[in-house]
């Protein structure tokens, strides 16, 4: 299914406008005292995720009922479309918690299990990236790009967190990315990602990114002309984890993580 441009055009727009809700809603707990449940894989939710992703729902259905909706706390509705928008109301639930402001609230649109659509949103910072593939990205509305670091040895390296690798390979690509760069910060979760497409640092690797994770990543970060890839250095956000760069330095990337 080929998008027209004045579709994708108001896809973007509504998306821009729908991650403002959601995010807005989160303001509403972060920083209070709520309660933190623990999911079954043992990482952290609370009412602000779901409420939020609620609102999203909400109103992503009374505008376009037909359209699929993924989200990371409800699930899948209306499998079947072509055109899927896909959620994560709160990324960076444990920023959120600590009441620290790098959590972002994310929409991606699917068209055919492609990404077209990129939102990623800070409230508690009042930064929103959007793109659409082929529209250019942007920050607060002004375009916003990569930054032209060549070499790893001048980059900044971003990562959601310390990660300690069963796989022997992985481990050793990893501290290789460490050894290589020059600056190394844990500014992490899709807020790296946003940091990478608007020009604040060089890479950002998550080693582990469901499709909600992601789907918002794509877009923004092509469309700020970088390159969002897997460890394969497929431009992919199915494979289950995910690499920010510029096209300068992802050929050296793409070297560290042959063997992964
Ligand atoms: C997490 C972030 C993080 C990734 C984790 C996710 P959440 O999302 O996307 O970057 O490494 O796998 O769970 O749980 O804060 O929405
Ligand atoms: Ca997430
Ligand atoms: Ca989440």
């Amino acid at each position: 299914m080929n998008l027209i441009y004045g579709m994708k055009q108001e896809l973007l727009e509504a998306a821009i406008q729908i991650a403002e809700m959601g995010g807005q809603h989160t303001l509403k707990y972060f920083k209070k005292d709520i309660e933190i449940i623990n999911k079954a894989d043992d990482s952290p939710v609370t009412v602000a995720d779901r409420e939020t992703e609620q609102i999203l729902r909400n109103e992503i259905s009374k505008r376009y009922p037909d359209h699929g909706i993924l989200g990371e706390e409800f699930g899948q509705t209306n499998e079947g479309s072509s055109i899927q928008w896909v959620l994560d109301p709160i990324d960076g639930t444990k920023s959120f918690i600590h009441g620290v402001p790098f959590y972002t609230t994310l929409i991606g649109i699917l068209v055919d299990n492609t990404p077209i659509v990129g939102i990623i949103y800070a409230p508690a910072l009042d930064e929103l990236c959007a793109a659409a593939i082929g529209m250019g990205a942007t920050l607060n509305g002004e375009p916003c790009f990569v930054r032209n670091t060549e070499h790893l040895k001048d980059a900044t390296l971003l990562a959601t967190e310390i990660y300690r690798f069963e796989d022997e390979v992985r481990q050793e690509a990893f501290e290789a990315l460490l050894d290589k760069t020059k600056i190394h910060r844990t500014w992490g979760d899709a807020y790296g990602h946003m940091m990478v497409a608007t020009g604040r640092a060089d890479v950002m690797y998550d080693p582990i990114l469901n499709i909600w994770d992601a789907a918002a990543l794509l877009p923004v970060v092509q469309e700020a002309g970088g390159i969002f890839c897997d460890e394969k250095g497929k431009e992919t956000i199915h494979t289950g984890n995910g690499i920010s760069t510029n096209k300068a330095l992802f050929p050296a990337i793409k070297n560290i993580f042959k063997n992964t």
